[in-house]
C-alpha cells in the first residue's frame, strides 16, 4: 500500500525536500489493518484497544480513533496524548508497571479505568479517597510468556509484568480489604505470539477471570505477530478471531452474563505503516565485512539492536544508475557506539545482506518501522530527531512532526540556566 503512493522518484524528492533521516508513515496501511482486525472478531461484545505506547503521534491516534479503536495507555503522558486526539476517558484504559499516588489521582479523576499490575498498586489504588467506589482490573502473569526474544516476553517466571497466577488470590484479597471491585482480569505474554500459544494463554485467562464474581470484561492484551522477515508465519487472523469469539460466547453462558472481550494490540496496527529513509554517508571495508553507514542509527530505529529484530532494507540510487553486482554489506547508523548496526543479531553478530553497489548519496529505505521505533527514539549523540510525514489517504504529503534541531535538544538546560534560544 505505502509503496503505490511511493516510487522511488517520489522517495528521493521528498528525501531532498524534507531532509534525512525522515520516517513517512502510511494512513491507508493503519487504517487496513485497523478494518482486518475489525472484520474477524464476530463475538458482537467486544472492544479493540490500539496499544498506543508502538506509535504515540497525533495523526495516528486520529485515524486509530476514526476507526472506532480505545486506547491501551501505559504512562499518564500517554493518556493524556490519547485525550488530546479526541478520545473519551471512558475509552482509555491504563496499564503501567510503577504508577505514582500522584499518577492514579490524576487517573481516577479523569475516570479512566486502571490496571493494577502487582498487590502493592492495588494497594496504592486503595489508599485514595474517591467519591466513587473504586472499580480497577488486574493484569496476571499467567505462567508463561512469549516473545521475539527474553527482552519482549512478557510473562513467566522471568518476567516482572502482572500478578503472578499464585497471588491472584491474595489479590482479590488485598482488593476487598480496600473495597475494590475487581472487574476485570488482563494477560499480555509478548509480542510475535503464534495462534496456539495465544489459545492456551487465552484459555488460562479464562481459567482465572472464572473466580471474579464481580468480573465484567477480560482483556487478552497484544502480541498480534507482524511478517516482518518474508520467512516469518502469517497469523490466520479469521481463525484467530472465530476462537476467541466462540470461547467469549461459551464463556458468557457459562456465567450467565455478557462478558466483554478486549485485545490491544500496538505493533500489528502501525509495524507496517512506517518507513525509515536515510542517506548512505559512507561506503567501507574490513578484511571481513563491507559496511554501509548511514544518516541515522538505533537512535531512529532501535529494535535491530536491541531485539536483533530483521528490517527490510533497499537502497535506491541516487544518480539513476542500473543495479550493479550484488555483495554482501553489513548496514550500519552513524552514532559512536559498535552495536548502532541494523543487520545483526540480538547477540550482536553482524549478519550482512547482499545489495546491489551501494554508492555514497544513495538512499536508504528502512521498512516496517511503524511500531517502537519512533517511539523509542532518543537524541543520543545530540543527534536531531527526523521530521516524520503522514501519507494521507489520497496521498498527500503531510509533515505531522517536525525535524528536531539543537534548540529542541537543549531547551530544558537552556530553561534552567534562564537562557534563550541557541543560534543554530
Ligand atoms: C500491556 C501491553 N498490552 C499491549 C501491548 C502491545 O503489544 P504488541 O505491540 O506486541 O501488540 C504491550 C506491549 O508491550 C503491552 O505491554
Amino acid at each position: 500500500m505505502l509503496q503505490a503512493f511511493l516510487s522511488d522518484a517520489r522517495l528521493l524528492e521528498l528525501a531532498a525536500r524534507y531532509h534525512t533521516p525522515l520516517y513517512i508513515f502510511d494512513e491507508a496501511t493503519i487504517r487496513a489493518r485497523c478494518q482486518e482486525l475489525k472484520s474477524c472478531i464476530t463475538y458482537p461484545n467486544h472492544r479493540i484497544r490500539y496499544a498506543c505506547k508502538a506509535l504515540t503521534l497525533q495523526a495516528v491516534l486520529r485515524v486509530v480513533l476514526d476507526e472506532g479503536l480505545w486506547i491501551d495507555a501505559s504512562s499518564i503522558n500517554e493518556v493524556h496524548r490519547a485525550l488530546r486526539a479526541g478520545f473519551n476517558p471512558s475509552e482509555i484504559y491504563y496499564t503501567g508497571e510503577g504508577a505514582t499516588k500522584e499518577v492514579y489521582r490524576d487517573l481516577i479523576d479523569r475516570r479512566i479505568l486502571i490496571n493494577c499490575t502487582s498487590i502493592d498498586q492495588i494497594r496504592l489504588l486503595g489508599s485514595l479517597k474517591t467519591a466513587a467506589p473504586l472499580r480497577c482490573s488486574i493484569r496476571v502473569n499467567p505462567g508463561e510468556g512469549h516473545g521475539e526474544t527474553n527482552k519482549t516476553n512478557t510473562g513467566g517466571p522471568s518476567s516482572k509484568h502482572g500478578i503472578y497466577l499464585d497471588q491472584v488470590e491474595e489479590a482479590r484479597k488485598v482488593a476487598a480489604s480496600h473495597g475494590i471491585t475487581l472487574i476485570g482480569v488482563h494477560s499480555h505474554i509478548g509480542s510475535g505470539t503464534d495462534l496456539a500459544h495465544w489459545l492456551r494463554i487465552k484459555d488460562k485467562t479464562l481459567a482465572i477471570a472464572r473466580g471474579f464474581p464481580d468480573l465484567e470484561f477480560v482483556n487478552l492484551g497484544g502480541g498480534l505477530p507482524v511478517r516482518y522477515h518474508p520467512d516469518d508465519e502469517r497469523m490466520p487472523l479469521q481463525e484467530w478471531g472465530a476462537a476467541l469469539s466462540d470461547s467469549m460466547a461459551q464463556f458468557s453462558k457459562e456465567l450467565g452474563r455478557d462478558i466483554r472481550l478486549l485485545i490491544e494490540p500496538g505493533r500489528f496496527v502501525v509495524a507496517e505503516c512506517g518507513l525509515l529513509v536515510a542517506e548512505v554517508q559512507s561506503v567501507k571495508s574490513t578484511p571481513d565485512y563491507n559496511f554501509v553507514i548511514v544518516n541515522t542509527g538505533h537512535n531512529h530505529n532501535i529494535r535491530p539492536a536491541m531485539y536483533g529484530s530483521y528490517h527490510p532494507i533497499r537502497f535506491i540510487p541516487a544518480d539513476g544508475r542500473p543495479a550493479g553486482e550484488t555483495k554482501p554489506h553489513v548496514v550500519a547508523g552513524y552514532l559512536c557506539e559498535s552495536g548502532d548496526v541494523f543487520t545483526v543479531k540480538a547477540d550482536g553478530t553482524l549478519l550482512p545482506r547482499d545489495f546491489p553497489t551501494v554508492a555514497v548519496g544513495d538512499v536508504m529505505v528502512m521498512s516496517h518501522v511503524g511500531a517502537y521505533s519512533h517511539a523509542m527514539k532518543s537524541e543520543y549523540n545530540s543527534m536531531n530527531l527526523p521530521a516524520s510525514l503522514m501519507i494521507t489517504r489520497d496521498g498527500t504529503v503531510t509533515v505531522v512532526e517536525r525535524r528536531g534541531n539543537l534548540n529542541d535538544i537543549m531547551r530544558r538546560e537552556l530553561e534552567a540556566y534562564g537562557e534563550g534560544r541557541v543560534s543554530m
